[in-house]
């Protein structure tokens, strides 16, 4: 058989497997007339005109593109400004801008450990965190999601001299908030050095925004802090926080810092406004706290049973895949956009709308998008006698 056919086959049974499985992935051409319940933009910045502004004006002033990594010519003032104001943000002495918060996690992870460290994750940690164990080759294990006395357990067990705990702050697919404190007290009774990336939190939790760590636990509690900019803050990338040693060590050792070209300073520009105003604006995250509780308040009377979540994120466990489908795409023909989460991705059985919600959702766009999910599971209802 001819070398491409054979390929041609390989590929095309992966697929086949996928799409039997209910678990083909589509993208969807968002329309400006649909109701994005699935997106990231916790705060309403990704639209926000002084945002967009702000990155016009950079773009004009800096450039479209950094043209070349951090450590050629592609650092520019508007990254150090950024770095400190992140720094200062998260009560860390410094912090470093990466491209991408997939791209953090992968660069942490292998700049810091090695096949001599021991890796503790949370069950439910973000794909990336798992990918960038894979590459650190580090010893790797896995704690019951949210379980300090099975993480403890882990911990004792282990003879190496190097450990590290990683969680994410608020579960990607989840909602849930790791408990930090647990964390801080099992890691340092250890002595494991725990890394948070809080992803969904940062802009959403804790004072001024500054997430589920930021300014309530310090350095030397969570000594690397992970947060994304593309999520509440609106722009694009991500950045780790902590002290200045950690820092110069990922300068020289991170690949995914040092091999890729800088962020657009456009983007750090438009990021610089987006931090002014989570920090001067606590209405927004008033307005959010107040569309989860409405949205929580009202769902679980209409019997729907959306999992325990303070968070912007409100995942409806409904099962099966295909179940899942169904429901988004009837979400869909509605004209709301809504997550449908199924297996890798969450654990087999536990297939999920990933409902999310935003300070810039209106209370009529929330009641209109419980109306449609009522409608779902009425039908539901009604057609369950032949399902
Ligand atoms: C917990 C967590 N970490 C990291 C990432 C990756 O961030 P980015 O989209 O900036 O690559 C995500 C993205 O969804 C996430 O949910």
């Amino acid at each position: 058989m001819p070398v491409s056919e054979a390929w041609r086959e390989r590929l095309a049974a992966a697929r086949a497997d996928r799409q039997q499985a209910q678990r083909w992935r589509t993208r969807q051409l968002v329309a400006h007339s649909t109701l994005d319940f699935a997106g990231n933009d916790y705060l309403g910045l990704a639209q926000d005109p002084r945002v967009s502004e702000a990155q016009a004006v950079g773009a004009h002033r800096f450039g479209a593109g950094a043209g070349a990594s951090h450590l050629v010519s592609g650092h520019l003032e508007v990254h150090d400004a950024l770095e400190d104001a992140l720094a200062r943000w998260t009560g860390r002495e410094r912090a470093l801008l990466f491209s991408t918060g997939y791209m953090a996690n992968l660069g942490v992870l292998q700049a810091l450990a090695d096949r001599h460290t021991a890796l503790f994750q949370d069950r439910f940690n973000h794909a990336s965190l798992l990918d960038g164990a894979a590459l650190s080759g580090a010893r790797s294990r896995r704690f019951h999601h949210r379980d300090a006395i099975d993480l403890e357990s882990l911990l004792a067990r282990s003879e190496c001299a190097h450990k590290l705990v990683v969680s994410d702050g608020i579960f990607s697919m989840d909602g849930d908030v790791a408990d930090i404190a647990s964390l801080v007290s099992v890691s340092q009774r250890h002595n494991a050095w725990l890394m948070i990336d809080d992803a969904h939190g940062v802009g959403v939790l804790g004072k001024h925004g500054s997430g589920c760590v930021g300014s309530t636990w310090n350095s030397r509690e969570v000594p690397i802090l992970v947060g994304t900019l593309g999520k509440a803050l609106g722009t694009a990338g991500a950045f780790v926080a902590g002290d200045a040693e950690l820092i110069d060590h990922l300068i020289q050792f991170s690949r995914s810092y040092i091999y890729t070209t800088a962020q657009p300073p456009a983007i750090a520009a438009a990021t610089l406004k987006a931090l002014e105003i989570v920090q001067g604006e606590p209405e927004r995250r008033a307005q959010l706290n107040a569309n989860i509780a409405y949205f929580r308040h009202e769902a679980l009377g209409l019997g729907l049973s959306v999992s325990e979540s303070a968070t912007p994120i409100q995942p409806l466990i409904l099962g099966d895949e295909a179940r899942t489908l169904r429901w988004a795409g009837q979400l869909q023909k509605q004209g709301f956009h809504v997550g449908a989460i199924r297996p890798p991705t969450v654990p087999k059985g536990e297939a999920r709308l990933r409902i999310t919600l935003s300070a810039r959702h209106q209370r009529g766009d929330i009641d209109q998008l419980l109306a449609a999910l009522n409608h779902c599971q009425h039908q539901e209802a009604l057609c369950s006698p032949c399902v």
